[in-house]
Formats: structure tokens, C-alpha cells, sequence
């Protein structure tokens, strides 16, 4: 695989809703690449969180990447709302989904990037027939719902499995697709995820939890020791 571009996405679900905007701004400030942003239904997932509205508001805080993450059942109805709310990328899980080369067309159509989520115990034999329609593949390395879990260690020869399919595909066809991660990325484990061929990492209460202020750059330095991980 050519040097790998790290893109660091913090997951705003564990940000303060109270401030989410001066969240968003600090986070960015701080070095992070995307705002990922978890859409629970208490139906799929158990629990609820936030939708197409507060994507909304956040939109004009910043240019960067949102990736939002539909962990929500129905699908489709829901995509383009996000889109016209300003997501840049859209992935759900393909369990949530009764026709996921639908849903992943319907995503590009609506003029984002599309990926399919896995979870823990999801057989990435569901991107068999897909890999042409994918941009993004996520792999949960907790189960969907909740911040603050523990990274599952299975989920290393998940990626490294992943990462082969990934650039098999690439080696074919010329177009890169993502390797993303979520769930329990910290400091101290996210250069042995990198290593089994992750390049994107969503980190929620890593993040936010590692500071708790108005400064702009309260989030330096946990985004600085993850680069650093990533570059030793
Ligand atoms: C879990 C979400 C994650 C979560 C990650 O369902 O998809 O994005 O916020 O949080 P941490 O990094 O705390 O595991
Ligand atoms: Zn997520």
C-alpha cells in the first residue's frame, strides 16, 4: 500500500452538546480532519441522538469533512435529508439496509460519498459485489450505540483483512477506498490499529474527553499525541 494519508475524525457524540458549535470549532482548530457525527434511532442502535437538523447548524462552523454515521433502520428515507443538510460522507450498516446497492447508489446520487459500516460480528463478505460503489469502509471496533467502550481486539485481523481487499481493489482499478475505525481508538492503541491498515480514525470520548475548556486548542494535545503515534 503507497504512505497512508491519516485522517483523524472525532466523533462529536462525545463532545459538549451544551456547546457543541465552540466544540466543533476547538476540535478543528486543533487539528482534526473530519467531524464524525453518529446518527442513533433507538431502533437499530439503543439509544438516540442527533439528525439531519443539527447537521444543519452545524454546516456553517466549518469546512471540513462531516461523516455521518446512520446507525438507523430504515435507510434510505434519511439520506437525503443528511445531504441537503451538508454531509459529505454517509455510511450505515448493511443489517439496517434491505437493499444496500440501493442505498449506496442513492448516497452517491445525492452527491456524497458512500461506505458500508461493519459490526463486530458483520462479514465483510458483504462487500463482494459493492466495491465499486464504496468510498468508505467502517469498521466498529465496539458495538454500535454508546461512546467510552473498549476497543475489541478481534477487530485488528478485521482490518488487516480488509485493508487486503482494499488494496487489491485499488491495485485493479486505480480508485482508493478508506479504511475507517471506530470505537475505543485512544492515544495508546492507535498506532496498532494503523498497523493493521486502518487510515481513518474516529475517536469520541479520547477526544473530548481529554479537556474540558473554552480555549480554542484545548484538543492540541491529545490530536498531537495521536499524530505522533501514527508517525512513530
Ligand atoms: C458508537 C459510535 C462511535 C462512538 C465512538 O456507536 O459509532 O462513533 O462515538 O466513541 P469512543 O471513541 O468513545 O469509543
Ligand atoms: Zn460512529
Amino acid at each position: 500500500m503507497s504512505s497512508p494519508n491519516y485522517l483523524i475524525a472525532p466523533s462529536i457524540l462525545s463532545a459538549n452538546f451544551a456547546k457543541l458549535g465552540e466544540e466543533i470549532s476547538n476540535v478543528i482548530a486543533s487539528g482534526a480532519d473530519w467531524i464524525h457525527f453518529d446518527v442513533m434511532d433507538n431502533h437499530y442502535v439503543p439509544n438516540l441522538s442527533i439528525g439531519p437538523l443539527v447537521c444543519e447548524a452545524i454546516r456553517p462552523i466549518t469546512q471540513a469533512v462531516i461523516d455521518v454515521h446512520l446507525m438507523v433502520k430504515p435507510v434510505d428515507r434519511i439520506v437525503p435529508d443528511f445531504a441537503k443538510a451538508g454531509a459529505n460522507v454517509i455510511t450505515f450498516h448493511p443489517e439496517a439496509s434491505d437493499h444496500i446497492d440501493r442505498t449506496l447508489g442513492l448516497i452517491r446520487d445525492s452527491g456524497c460519498k458512500a461506505g458500508l459500516v461493519f459490526n463486530p460480528a458483520t462479514s465483510l463478505d458483504y462487500l463482494d459485489y459493492v466495491m465499486d460503489k464504496i468510498d468508505v469502509i467502517l469498521l466498529m471496533s465496539v458495538n454500535p450505540g454508546f461512546g467510552g467502550q473498549k476497543f475489541i481486539p478481534s477487530t485488528l485481523a478485521k482490518l488487516a483483512a480488509a485493508r487486503q481487499r482494499i488494496d487489491a481493489y485499488t491495485a485493479k482499478s486505480g480508485r482508493e477506498i478508506r479504511l475507517e475505525v471506530d470505537g475505543g481508538v485512544t492515544v495508546n492503541n492507535i498506532a496498532e490499529i494503523a498497523k493493521a491498515g486502518a487510515d481513518t480514525f474516529v475517536a469520541g470520548s479520547a477526544v473530548f474527553g481529554a479537556a474540558n475548556s473554552s480555549d480554542p486548542h484545548c484538543y492540541d494535545s491529545v490530536i498531537a499525541k495521536m499524530r505522533a503515534a501514527l508517525g512513530a
